[in-house]
């Protein structure tokens, strides 16, 4: 819950058509509508509600009294506020309706936590971290689900404070503060962990880095960070002060910390995946409770003008639901005599919780090739 109670937002119950509006620029598909208001981070013994508080007590014991903690903000957001605020150029892809959910021409539901770094700086929190669920289209993997959760960092420092620390330079006492915090956090978290920086770019940073951490044979990116652009201290309220900020994925750090293998996991209602957490208890490891085999099908299609891999994902998404686990492309290749572009998607149907038997995966990959040809508008080889 927030513990600024003056300035909470209480948790709003969206109801259907106050988001799935009639609106020409709506895409916001059933299945993503059904996820808003069911705040997994809230559940303290799920394992991004472990994560969440983990984080917090990291923050509480290093930096008391420091940080506002807010985890109920409401997902739907002005897109003002989720772009402009955090100086998200007008020509950046993230504002695409092929990467964001628009539930209106103005609003969306926000694709990641700084969505709130303005409005919170305005209302006069200086260090604060939101957690909150996010939304992204996105292709479909064992680490990518339209819907995440996230923390925001924000921790501003005035002039007399970084001068009092002995800094002749904010921007560098903000970034040499930025990883000191991020590095402690990462060790509690993870212990001896292989950590490395890699010098990045976000428009609400500068300079901004990732955090990646060597997870199951390869380098997992987990966070992404920086000192706050001087403009969005400047235009709410904190002029000239100094600023870092970063924001983290609770699904990534969770599937690295208790060897989660799929995020589809975090959503189910097994128990047998529940039942194996604790509130509080850091060191629980997953043990799969069963490995049903996957069953793959590939379709094979001219693509359309329009054709994007994201419209694909959000197509099996609703007609698969977490039945299915990836979809690849694994052949894309272009006519030389017609011009016509040719992809084939290798599509992985799995169920976590049972075996599935052909005739549903047959019914399923048959109605995903009848909504690519309806839908999408390509051509089926
Ligand atoms: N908003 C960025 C993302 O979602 C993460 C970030 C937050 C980076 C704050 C820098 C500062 O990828």
């Amino acid at each position: 819950m927030c513990s600024a109670s003056a300035s909470s937002t209480p948790t709003v119950t969206v109801s259907r058509d106050e988001v799935i509006t009639g609106d020409a620029a709506n895409n916001v598909t059933d299945n993503i509508y059904e996820k808003i208001g069911v705040n997994l981070h809230h559940i303290d013994s799920h394992p991004l509600g472990i994560i969440k508080s983990a984080i917090y007590s990291f923050f509480d014991r290093n930096y008391p009294d420091t940080f506002t903690k807010f985890d109920d903000l409401h997902p739907v957001v002005k897109a003002t506020a989720n772009f402009d605020e955090v100086l998200v150029p007008a020509d950046h892809v993230s504002r695409s309706s092929n990467d964001t959910y628009y539930v209106d021409a103005d609003t969306v539901l926000r694709c990641h936590t700084s969505a709130h770094q303005a409005e919170t700086l305005r209302k006069g929190f200086a260090s604060f971290l939101v957690t909150g669920d996010v939304y992204r289209r996105d292709s479909i993997d064992a680490t990518h689900y339209p819907v995440f959760h996230q923390m925001e960092g924000v921790r501003v420092f005035t002039e007399e404070e970084w001068k009092a620390a002995g800094a002749t330079d904010g921007t560098a006492y903000c970034e040499q503060e930025l990883k000191k915090a991020l590095e402690g956090l990462a060790k509690e978290l993870f212990g001896d962990v292989e950590m490395r920086w890699i010098d990045a770019y976000f428009p609400f940073t500068e300079p901004s880095f990732e955090l990646e951490i060597f997870f199951n044979g390869q380098w997992l990116e987990v966070l992404g960070c920086g000192v706050m652009e001087q403009q969005i201290l400047d235009s709410n309220g904190r002029e000239g002060h100094k600023a870092w900020a970063f924001g983290l994925g609770l699904e990534r750090l969770a599937m690295v910390l208790f060897d989660i293998p799929d995020i589809r996991l975090f959503w189910t209602s097994d128990q047998r995946f529940l039942k194996q957490f604790k509130a509080g208890a850091l060191d629980t490891k997953f043990k799969p409770y069963s490995k049903f085999p996957p069953c793959f099908k590939d379709v094979a299609f001219w693509v359309s003008e329009d054709f994007t891999e994201n419209n694909l994902c959000e197509l099996v998404r609703g007609i698969a639901g977490d039945l299915v686990e990836e979809v690849k492309l694994i052949d894309d290749f272009t006519h030389p005599k017609t011009g016509k572009t040719s992809n084939c998607f290798r599509i992985a149907y799995r169920s976590m919780e049972r075996s599935l038997t052909d005739d549903e995966i047959n019914s399923l990959q048959e109605e995903v090739r009848a909504q690519m040809a309806s839908r999408l508008g390509v051509e089926l080889r």
